[in-house]
């Protein structure tokens, strides 16, 4: 089974961290909707969607990704390196262990689930303003034993790796090419976003579907002409609080 971790909305929402756009005023209730309707697309997908409450005082919870990775062996329980966001983790990480046993990140460590990209048993993962040296040396000591490789990936300009890079299935990304060094996926085919649209590399391929925010209708072009099949959803009102369409579920398989 495929399992979706995401959080409701909190009212708080605009209260949350900013890193590379500017705060502007935001409906928590628009994108609540917009957010319940991300997760009608999941379970219409075959996904069985797990919804975490919304907390007041994490006014960035909904971005569940950034908390944990979850491979198909171990849950890594993340700490994120923006602090505001660390009291995320703590119910995450019970939600999960019905699932893993867990795995922790430590102090000094920082890394955030955005920053990490898993194709088969290779993990890229991002040196952000927000996942650190330390951070990806314990999570490599983590899922080396399971078998992954853990590779870096300069990323700058941008949030998280996955802001400027997403995998769309084979031997392709999607990527944003101003914001991370390409020659850290050698082998694969790159599809670069049009520049009008530097934001649309944060892609979200369930089940063959290839899910892109509504505010790139350049790049589902681009993808629909190589042959993708391409939806796209109205994320703008997460989108002004630096939301992708990743960071906004966790997903994994389980066999309960
Ligand atoms: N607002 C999302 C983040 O900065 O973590």
């Amino acid at each position: 089974m495929v399992y979706a971790l995401t959080r409701r909305v909190s009212h708080t929402l605009a209260q949350g961290e900013l890193t590379f756009l500017a705060r502007q005023p935001l409906d928590p209730a628009l994108a609540h909707a917009q957010q319940q309707t991300y997760c009608d697309w999941l379970r219409h997908q075959g996904v069985s969607v797990l919804e975490l409450p919304a907390a007041a005082a994490l006014p960035d919870a909904v971005f569940v990704e950034d908390a944990a990775i979850v491979l198909d062996e171990i849950a890594v329980i993340t700490r994120p390196g923006a602090a505001s966001r660390r009291p995320e983790c703590a119910s995450v990480a019970a939600a999960l262990e019905a699932f893993h046993p867990l795995a922790f990140i430590r102090a000094p460590g920082t890394l955030e689930g955005g920053d990490v990209l898993r194709i088969g048993h290779t993990l890229y993962v991002g040196l952000t303003t927000r996942t650190n040296a330390a951070g990806i040396g314990q999570l490599r000591s983590a899922v080396a034993p399971l078998g992954y490789q853990v590779q870096p990936v300069t990323v700058s300009g941008c949030l998280h790796l996955k802001t400027a890079c997403t995998w769309l299935g084979a031997q392709t990304l999607l990527s944003n090419p101003h914001w991370v060094d390409a020659r850290a996926f050698t082998g694969f085919d790159i599809l670069e976003v049009p520049a009008s649209e530097p934001f649309a590399a944060n892609t979200l391929t369930v089940s063959d579907t290839c899910l892109l925010p509504a505010s790139f209708p350049r790049t589902r072009a681009l993808l629909a002409e190589s042959g993708y099949q391409v939806q796209t959803l109205d994320i703008s009102e997460l989108q002004k609080a630096e939301a992708g369409l990743t960071c906004l579920s966790i997903l994994f398989t389980a066999n309960q």
